[in-house]
């Protein structure tokens, strides 16, 4: 058995996130270094995203949100935007079988019908073969901007009210949430690599009490000791949701005070 094909011993498998989200820079820069053309990192960098998949699968973790092309990405000379279309197909294409075998539930966030008929066909195909997999729901976001995704799930709800199926007042966040592409779940860590530090349009609803995580590795790098190291860090934070230091024990010490201590009065 390979290093890294299991949980590292080090890791507590119950504190683990249940959902990552990755956004995968620095493919272009990992070629130059290497006086490669940029397309070539895009293709390792696929191949990364493959090995991460079934990392978190091995490792018991239930969802994984990777950002593949932004709504901004367009903006890119047509030669590198062409290949990285074709090569999203093609992948398709080559490991859907594999990912089926393997319980993943794929889906396909974004404005996908802006997309080439043909790779909005093998979308389609993946996931209708895969929806009823429970493995792990793998989240794709092609021609993703979350700007764009808030504003078409404002616009959704607005047509409930004006049909008369919703009153404003019963509009909340989590009905917001359920008309999002994510649908209610967010990420519990996000990973961000080649040392950029922000979020490029990327789940600007759903990161609201994410963990972020901002490592120097380029994107084709990120192999399972770089996850590790994510992971790592990510155990070691403490998620207080706005509550007052080291959340539950903190409550219980208050109402533990709260007996010893006299009220103090403004
Ligand atoms: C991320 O790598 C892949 C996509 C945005 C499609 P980049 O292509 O942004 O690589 P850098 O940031 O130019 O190095
Ligand atoms: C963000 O990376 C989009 C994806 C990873 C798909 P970019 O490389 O496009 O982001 P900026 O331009 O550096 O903000
Ligand atoms: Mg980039």
């Amino acid at each position: 058995m390979s290093l890294y094909s299991v949980l590292p011993d080090d890791l507590n498998p119950q504190c683990l996130p249940n959902h990552v989200a990755v956004i995968m820079d620095g493919n272009g820069r990992w070629a130059n270094q290497r006086g490669l053309p940029r397309v070539v990192g895009h293709r390792q960098g696929a191949k990364i995203l493959k090995d991460l998949l079934r990392c978190c699968k091995d490792w018991g973790i239930g969802a994984l949100t990777a950002y593949a092309f932004s709504t901004e990405n367009w903006r890119r000379p047509t030669s590198e935007v062409d290949f990285l279309m074709v090569l999203f197909e093609k992948m398709l294409r080559k490991e859907l079988k594999e990912m089926h075998r393997e319980g993943v539930c794929i889906r396909f966030i974004g404005e996908l019908e802006a997309l080439s008929p043909s790779l909005q066909a093998e979308i389609k195909r993946a996931m209708e073969e895969t929806a009823d997999n429970t493995g792990i729901d793998f989240n794709v976001a092609i021609n993703y901007g979350s700007r764009s995704e808030i504003v078409q799930a404002c616009q959704q709800v607005a047509q409930k009210v004006e049909r008369g199926e919703l009153s404003s007042e019963a509009i909340s966040e989590e009905i917001l949430s359920q008309h999002l592409y994510t649908a209610g779940s967010d990420p519990d860590l996000l990973i961000r690599t080649s040392g950029e530090q922000r979020l490029s349009n990327f789940l600007l609803w759903q990161l609201a009490y994410t963990e972020m995580y901002f490592t120097r590795a380029f994107w084709p790098d990120f192999d399972r000791g770089e996850f590790h190291r994510a992971l790592q860090t990510y155990q070691q934070r403490d998620r207080r949701f706005g509550n007052a230091k080291d959340g539950v024990t903190e409550a219980k010490n208050q109402v533990a005070k709260r007996v010893k201590e006299p009220v103090l009065t403004a």
